[in-house]
């Protein structure tokens, strides 16, 4: 079997995720292409029987490159087994994940893909207190922040929401779909 996985990232959680994805798929012996949509615009995908594409989310959207990939592909991609994957804040909360499933997984595939995706992946995030980033990402911060506060968590400390051995096992999976 041969896969590819394209991802798009604007803070580096996404490339977590798909170098994961990419370990956990050749450790069961399929061949591997790991690609950030960014760094490759044009792609033949017509080689690949799985094709995993996902993005970290950033105010309700995916990265621009990754839907390129999904619009320029549309067809090509309706002819293998295709799967979606994201990492978002919405994840990390119970109580938000269900919208975070509708807008940036289901809304997307039936937006974008001809036929359903095989599998979706809601990932969660990471919360660094002490990332360098721009305004609206200290803002995002300060809500989290209060979140975690509110739960008793310690806000100075970096939290990984990222589970990795949901992340294994739910890789794991795609191989037998
Ligand atoms: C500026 C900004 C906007 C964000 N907007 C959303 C959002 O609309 N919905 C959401 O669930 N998470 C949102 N997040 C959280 C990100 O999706 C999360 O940090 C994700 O892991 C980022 O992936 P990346 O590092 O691969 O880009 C936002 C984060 C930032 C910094």
């Amino acid at each position: 079997m041969k896969a590819l996985i394209i991802y798009g990232t604007r803070y580096g959680t996404a490339t977590g995720i798909a170098e994961e994805i990419s370990k956990v798929l050749k450790e069961e012996n399929v061949d591997v292409d790991l690609v950030n949509a960014r760094e490759k615009k044009e792609l033949d995908i017509t080689s690949y029987d799985l094709v995993v594409v996902g993005s970290g989310i950033k105010m309700g959207k995916w990265t621009k490159a990754t839907m390129n990939f999904l619009k320029k592909n549309k067809n090509a991609l309706s002819k293998r087994k295709v799967v979606l994957f994201v990492t978002c804040g919405a994840a990390n909360e119970e109580k938000t994940v269900a919208e975070g499933q509708e807008k940036y997984l289901d809304n997307i595939a039936k937006e974008n893909l001809i036929n359903e995706p095989i599998a979706t992946g809601l990932f969660g995030s990471v919360y660094d207190p002490n990332a360098k980033q721009g305004l609206i990402f200290k803002l995002i911060n300060r809500s989290i922040k209060k979140e975690l506060e509110k739960q008793g968590k310690d806000p100075n400390k970096k939290h990984d929401y990222r589970n990795w051995d949901e992340i294994r096992a739910w890789t794991r999976n795609l191989t037998t779909e």
